[in-house]
């Protein structure tokens, strides 16, 4: 039996519970989010050969293609392909075969771009076009003239036509016209994107997130921001302005970024959202171990910080705030968080204690309203590796990355946390049970382990799962069990996506507290090692709960999970409800195996379904399917 006690709030739910956290793995922007569809558009990804890029050419014609090194456009794109065509019958050209593939849909304008320049004493054209691998089908083409002697960008479209198949067995060509010396460079072509932002953002992936109603976006990682070595942080710098002036840099997960997605991108992604951002600040310490002590060899660290705030929150009249104007947005965007570093009890100097302090220090004298977020300083993970000090810290972020019966065992986490410290925010959590994505029973784990966060989001106030998507293609995942899975042309939430989704859409601002009759919510903690199979059901109760209020309707939102193969008939007892209608809306997620799972080909198998449920009294029985996640919406006013 569960009763829950309506008499009063147990406590509020945090406004900014449940939102996002990003990072560049798995493709998640460069083949993922980010609209580019041509992959290697810099030549940048290979010091010595154009990856992703081929000549074409008819049998027996010479043509070649290679880097060139010796013609850059301007510092941030010091690489281009050179291409000499021999035939003039058929002339050789240069394909890109994107990231596995260029998507192709009916009555799309796709928008391209390229500078170029020829050796030849004539102007020239070039003929762009998307075609099929095997060159047969030719989907859109575009002619782009006036191809001089020294570096033009040029600019174009390409409209496939109303009958066009979806196809992503495909690329983009360009090809002169005449035989003679070409040379490329940014090549770069664009899909529609979403609410049309130039240099924008994939709508299908976009309209994956809307629909989680996120409340903020923690960016720019994870291990991203930290970087392989300090050269390879996310440096922000120089990630802003027009593309033409991004370098790009190495990322931590084994493949070049564009740095297309760079910081007013990430803040655009936030605006187009309505999120908030999340900041993470480069905090001196990057992932091969180096750092620097707190002292004068860490300031500019922090005065780049202290620059990045004002990027994203100055007005026009500081030097940030003028430059971000510059870059196409005069506005300042909402702060409230930001966070120093990734995941610093990795360092194991254990000089976060002195960094964190001359961040926050400095973050609070110049912003006293930001909320200051350690990544140390909870009592597990990595807040046990050496002690820290979190009392300068507003906030800490503890990261769980575990399997469902962690998940499970472990739900009330935060029931008993302590209450006098700083704030927790979940940064990195998730139930690693699924390749790609998570499957039905990681959703489980997830849902249980967010019962656990809402009950106790007087505490944890913040939380983002992680990490967020997956180039399902072979060769796109370097981690397993990501949210959101896509390809070249579609994309696809988990059941963990789903459950997310379910408890974000489904919650009031106040937590009811609920006793449980034979049901712990304190489980008992269990030897991680345990597989479900091997539990006591006298000790694993296998159903976990939460319900919240809305203050102003009255609607209560009961949230069940079931991790059981059996029906669980639950008697629900509602004490102190001003009124209780009959009538409930009722969600559930379920499958038949908790191995069940969404795919790129199956993407909707388990998803929530809506019903209606016409017994709510008092007291009253409700039947939880096995492997279920229910929500019930009982009206109480
Ligand atoms: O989410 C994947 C990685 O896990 C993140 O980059 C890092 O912060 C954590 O270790």
């Amino acid at each position: 039996k569960l009763t829950l006690d309506l008499s009063h709030a147990a406590a509020q739910v945090s406004p900014r519970l449940y939102g996002l956290m990003t990072e560049e793995i798995n493709y998640s922007y460069d083949g993922g989010i980010y609209g580019e569809l041509v992959r290697n558009r810099a030549f940048r990804d290979h010091a010595d050969k154009a990856d992703h890029w081929f000549l074409i050419k008819a049998d027996g014609d010479s043509s070649s293609m290679k880097l060139d090194t010796k013609h850059p456009v301007n510092q941030a794109l010091p690489v281009s392909l050179h291409l000499k065509t021999a035939s003039a019958n058929a002339p050789a050209g240069i394909a890109n075969d994107g990231f596995w593939g260029i998507p192709v849909k009916s009555s799309t304008t796709y928008k391209g771009s390229f500078y170029a320049f020829t050796e030849n004493a004539a102007a020239t054209a070039i003929t762009a076009s998307i075609e099929s691998t095997d060159g047969k089908t030719v989907y859109a083409r575009a002619e782009i003239t006036g191809i001089g002697n020294s570096w033009k960008k040029f600019s174009y479209t390409l409209t496939t036509t109303q009958t066009a198949k979806p196809a992503a067995d495909t690329r983009l060509v360009l090809r002169p016209s005449t035989a003679g010396s070409y040379f490329f460079s940014l090549v770069s072509l664009f899909p529609p994107t979403f609410n049309n932002r130039a240099n924008g953002n994939r709508p299908d992936i976009m309209q994956l997130l809307a629909d989680m109603k996120p409340s903020f976006l923690r960016l720019p990682g994870g291990n991203y921001l930290e970087g392989g070595m300090f050269s390879t942080r996310f440096d922000w710098k120089k990630t802003l302005g027009p593309i033409d002036h991004r370098p790009g840099h190495m990322g931590t997960w084994g493949y070049r970024s564009s740095d297309g997605m760079g910081l007013l991108e990430y803040l655009e992604w936030c605006e187009d959202l309505h999120m908030e951002p999340l900041l993470a600040v480069f905090a001196g310490y990057a992932l091969n171990g180096d750092y620097l002590e707190k002292g004068p060899l860490l300031k500019p660290f922090v005065d780049e910080a202290l620059e990045e705030i004002e990027y994203v929150t100055g007005d026009t009249t500081t030097v940030w705030g003028k430059k971000r104007a510059q870059d196409g947005h005069p506005a300042p965007f909402p702060l409230h968080y930001v966070e120093v570093g990734n995941e610093d009890g990795f360092d194991k100097s254990t000089s976060y204690n002195g960094r964190f302090e001359q961040f926050a220090d400095a973050i609070k004298a110049k912003y006293p309203n930001l909320q200051v977020v350690a990544t140390m300083g909870g009592k597990d993970w990595l807040g046990a590796r050496y002690p820290f000090d979190a009392s300068k810290a507003d906030v800490v972020d503890e990261h769980y990355y575990r399997n469902a019966f962690e998940m499970e065992s472990d739900a009330a986490h935060y029931d008993n946390y302590d209450r006098k410290g700083p704030k927790i925010f979940v940064g990195e959590w998730a139930t690693r049970e699924g390749s790609p994505t998570p499957n039905f029973n990681s959703a489980l784990g997830d849902a249980a382990w967010m019962t656990g966060m809402e009950r106790n989001s007087d505490i944890v106030v913040m939380s983002c799962s992680a990490p967020l998507f997956v180039n399902v293609n072979p060769g796109g995942m370097q981690w397993e069990s990501d949210l959101i899975g896509y390809n070249a042309l579609s994309s696809y939430g988990s059941p963990s996506y789903y459950a997310q989704q379910m408890f974000n859409n489904n919650k009031g601002d106040e937590v009811i507290a609920i006793h449980g009759d034979g049901i712990p919510t304190q489980l008992q903690k269990l030897n991680h090692k345990d597989s479900l199979a091997s539990v006591n059901p006298k000790t694993y109760a296998g159903l976990f709960y939460v319900a919240t209020r809305d203050s102003k309707t009255g609607t209560v939102y009961l949230k069940v999970v079931n991790c059981l193969p059996t029906v669980q008939n639950v008697s629900l007892e509602l004490n102190g409800a001003a009124k209780v209608k009959p009538a409930a809306k009722v969600i559930t997620m379920k499958a038949d195996k908790p191995e069940d799972t969404n795919t790129i080909t199956e993407p909707k198998k388990i998803v929530p379904v809506n019903s209606k449920f016409n017994g709510v009294k008092n007291l009253f029985n409700y039947a939880f399917a096995p492997y279920s996640i229910t929500i019930l919406q009982l009206e109480t006013k």
